[in-house]
Order: C-alpha cells, then sequence, then structure tokens
C-alpha cells in the first residue's frame, strides 16, 4: 500500500497559496477549466491595461507588435520552439477553428478524433464535415486504459487512406488522461498524416517541447495550468504549414507598424483588440519558474493522487488510469458507478454537483463520461489536502 501521508509530508502546501485571490470559503478544485491567475500576473496585465489606455494610438500602432514578438519569445522558450511559430489566440477553441478552416476537405475525407476529445472540438470537426462531405471517424480508446501501445494500436486501427487529419488531445479533459501524442504524431508522419494536438490542460502540467513533438499543429490555452489571463492561447503551427495560413477572422492581414511581411500578419491584428493578457503570460512563466516547475508539478500530481485515493474508497469508485504519472498529472478522473445517474441529465446539473455547490462551496465538476457518472478533480498550488478532505465530507453526507 503505497504511503501517500508521506508523499504529502514533503510539501509545504500552505507555501504559494497566497499567491491567489480566491474568494473565501470557497473549495476551488477545478483549476483545469478555469484555472485562476496570481495576483502578481493580475497586476501585470492591469499594468498593460494602463500602458494602452495612455496613449492607445502609440501602443497599437507602434509598440504593439515588437511587445507580441517578446511575449512570443518567452512563451516559445517555455513550451521549446522557436517563437516564430508561435501566433497568439485567446484560447485553444479560437486556434482550433484556424486549423479547422485550413485543412481542405473533400467529400469522403475523414478526420479521425479519439472518444476523449473535448466537446467543442467534436463540434467544430463535425461542422466542417457537415459541410463538406467528410466525415468523423471517432476511435474508441481502451478501456481500462493500459498501455499506451495499445491505446496508440486502437488509434490506429481507424486510419484509412482517406484520413486527412487526426485531432488527439495531450491531456484529456473530462477523462483527464495524459495520451501519448508523441507516439501518435510518429506514426501519423510514416503515414504522410497531418496531426493537430489539443493541448490547453498540458501546458505547464507536464513537460514537453513543442519542437520535438512532430506535430503540425498545436493549440493551447495558457489561462489553465499556466495561470495565466483569461482570454490568453496560442496556436503552434510547424513551419511546413505556416506559409499561406488563413486567419478565422479576416482583418487588414499587414503590419500596423511596418515590421518585414511575416505569415503571422494574418493573425496578430484581428481588429481592435485587447492584448493585454497575452503580455502578461511571461508573468505567469515566471511566477512558476520562481516556485520550480518540478516542484509545481510533483505537489500538484501529490495531491492529485491523494485525492485519487480518497474518492474511490469513499464512493467505491473507479480511477479511469493505472496509478501512474505517466498517465495523469495534477488532474484526475474517477468515475462513480455506485451513484446514480440522473433522469435531468444531460441539460441541468446532476443534483450531487448542486449539492457540492450548495450548501458546501465545492467547485469540482462532474459529468457523465461513456455512461457513467465522472468526477474530476484539479489541484494547483493553492490547493491543499484539507480540500480533498472537505471534498470527500461532502460526498459522504451526500452518497450516503
Ligand atoms: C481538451 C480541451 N480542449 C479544448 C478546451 C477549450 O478551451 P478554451 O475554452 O480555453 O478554448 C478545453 C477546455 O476545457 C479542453 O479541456
Amino acid at each position: 500500500m503505497p504511503d501517500f501521508d508521506a508523499e504529502l509530508a514533503e510539501f509545504d502546501f500552505d507555501e504559494f497559496a497566497d499567491a491567489w485571490s480566491l474568494a473565501d470559503q470557497v473549495t476551488y478544485l477545478n483549476h483545469g477549466s478555469f484555472g485562476p491567475s496570481p495576483r502578481r500576473v493580475i497586476e501585470a496585465r492591469q499594468h498593460w491595461i494602463e500602458e494602452l489606455e495612455r496613449q492607445p494610438m502609440d501602443f497599437y500602432v507602434r509598440r504593439l507588435e515588437q511587445l507580441l514578438d517578446q511575449a512570443a519569445q518567452s512563451l516559445a522558450e517555455f513550451v521549446g520552439c522557436a517563437a516564430n511559430d508561435l501566433i497568439f489566440v485567446p484560447n485553444s477553441t479560437s486556434g482550433m477553428n484556424i486549423v479547422e478552416r485550413n485543412v481542405p476537405l473533400a467529400a469522403g475525407d475523414e478526420v479521425l478524433l479519439t472518444d476523449h476529445e473535448y466537446g467543442a472540438v467534436v463540434r467544430i470537426w463535425n461542422q466542417a464535415c457537415l459541410r463538406s462531405g467528410a466525415k468523423v471517424v471517432t476511435a474508441e480508446l481502451p478501456r481500462p486504459l493500459t498501455t499506451q501501445d495499445e491505446l496508440v494500436d486502437a488509434l490506429f486501427e481507424s486510419v484509412t487512406d482517406r484520413t486527412r487529419l487526426i485531432v488527439v488531445s495531450h491531456v484529456s479533459s473530462q477523462p483527464a488522461v495524459i495520451l501519448p501524442i508523441e507516439e501518435v504524431c510518429r506514426r501519423a508522419h510514416q503515414r504522410g498524416i497531418p496531426v493537430c494536438v489539443d493541448g490547453p490542460h498540458a501546458l505547464a502540467m507536464i513537460p514537453f517541447r513543442l519542437d520535438e513533438i512532430g506535430c503540425d499543429f498545436y493549440t493551447a490555452s495558457c489561462h489553465k495550468w499556466l495561470s495565466a489571463p483569461f482570454g490568453a492561447g496560442f496556436l503552434y503551427v510547424h513551419p511546413r504549414r505556416q506559409q499561406g495560413l488563413e486567419p478565422a477572422v479576416t482583418s487588414w492581414g499587414s503590419s500596423l507598424s511596418g515590421q518585414d511581411a511575416s505569415w503571422k500578419d494574418e493573425f496578430h491584428w484581428p481588429g481592435t483588440f485587447d492584448p493585454t493578457g497575452y503580455l502578461a503570460i511571461a508573468e505567469a512563466i515566471s511566477f512558476l519558474e520562481e516556485v520550480g516547475l518540478d516542484r509545481f508539478r510533483r505537489q500538484t500530481h501529490a495531491l492529485a493522487r491523494y485525492a485519487r485515493r480518497r474518492v474511490s474508497e469513499a464512493t467505491g469508485g473507479l480511477p479511469l488510469t493505472p496509478d501512474d504519472p505517466a498517465w495523469y498529472a495534477s488532474m484526475v478522473t474517477i468515475s462513480l458507478p455506485n451513484v446514480p445517474r440522473s433522469d435531468s441529465w444531460p441539460g441541468k446539473p446532476h443534483p450531487l454537483q448542486v449539492a457540492l455547490w450548495d450548501p458546501h462551496r465545492i467547485e469540482t465538476p462532474l459529468f457523465e463520461w461513456r455512461e457513467t457518472l465522472c468526477l474530476r478533480v484539479s489541484c494547483h498550488l493553492y490547493n491543499r489536502p484539507q480540500d480533498v478532505d472537505l471534498l470527500i465530507e461532502a460526498l459522504q453526507e451526500l452518497t450516503a
């Protein structure tokens, strides 16, 4: 039996918790949906808001492109690629829409997704296929998950000579599973199939270098685990896909400050917008680097592991993966086969979800995945073992 308490004792869970200004009396175990920023990141954004407001003409027309280049440089160093390969987008969803617009589909073509993909992503590709006569093929990944080879084999069983794109999460949304995207890219590359990785959860949560993954596109939101301001994301585009890439929002398509022409010109002026979230990403990176990425990852994984054990014991729940950091990191999903499904589902929140919030003031998502009710717990640096204990007490009371 693993000794979780010893594992938790290694960390001072109070050390960074005060860096955030979270609401009192709320147990926030949902960084995976909406990741709040530490105060110093909010202040950095506020600084840029004030710079913009005092001289908008100068800011937008003369300064912004250079500032965005600097912001791209620090993000590129963090994610391991050239700054020229990144464009800023408000969120992963926007990045995925750009990819959708740039993958030509014809009748009979196929777009291959896994059955772990995020609802909005599935919708983007369903609609693209509806318009073009192509079809979405959904590969069912093994249950239970046991080895990564088996997972990749299951995905590639659905590849055909009509597959035009594979879309795969780096860390899946509801199941919260780390998918072996490097191996997916390697095998897709051998077959000449481009890969788009949907990566909002992986950013900061797990180590990777974009220039080693081998994907064609990688879309991410910096407002999840990196804790940058809301509305800050990026799309990585491999150099082989950059030329002629079209934006989802057509605007001027050229530099405002007279910089040399670049493929990015189509993207960095989508019309007048608020760029201050992008400019504060560097502060979020500095914060996590000062904490130490290794510390952040080990502490949040240890807490997620604690949550996994306690929720399973308290509810008879079943984790979706082996207990191994190769399969899950700071966020964990446990299926709750003993908790009845709700008649009002889908459409209305499950009664257990409602009761976790009122009266318990606990934020952690409950959803149906593969016909079973599941609970997902996210652990960031402001979460403590006591947050998990409060969740367990509430679950015990509400499911008794
Ligand atoms: C796997 C995955 N992809 C995409 C998204 C969409 O992220 P955003 O709302 O930041 O665009 C989410 C959001 O939770 C997600 O979990």
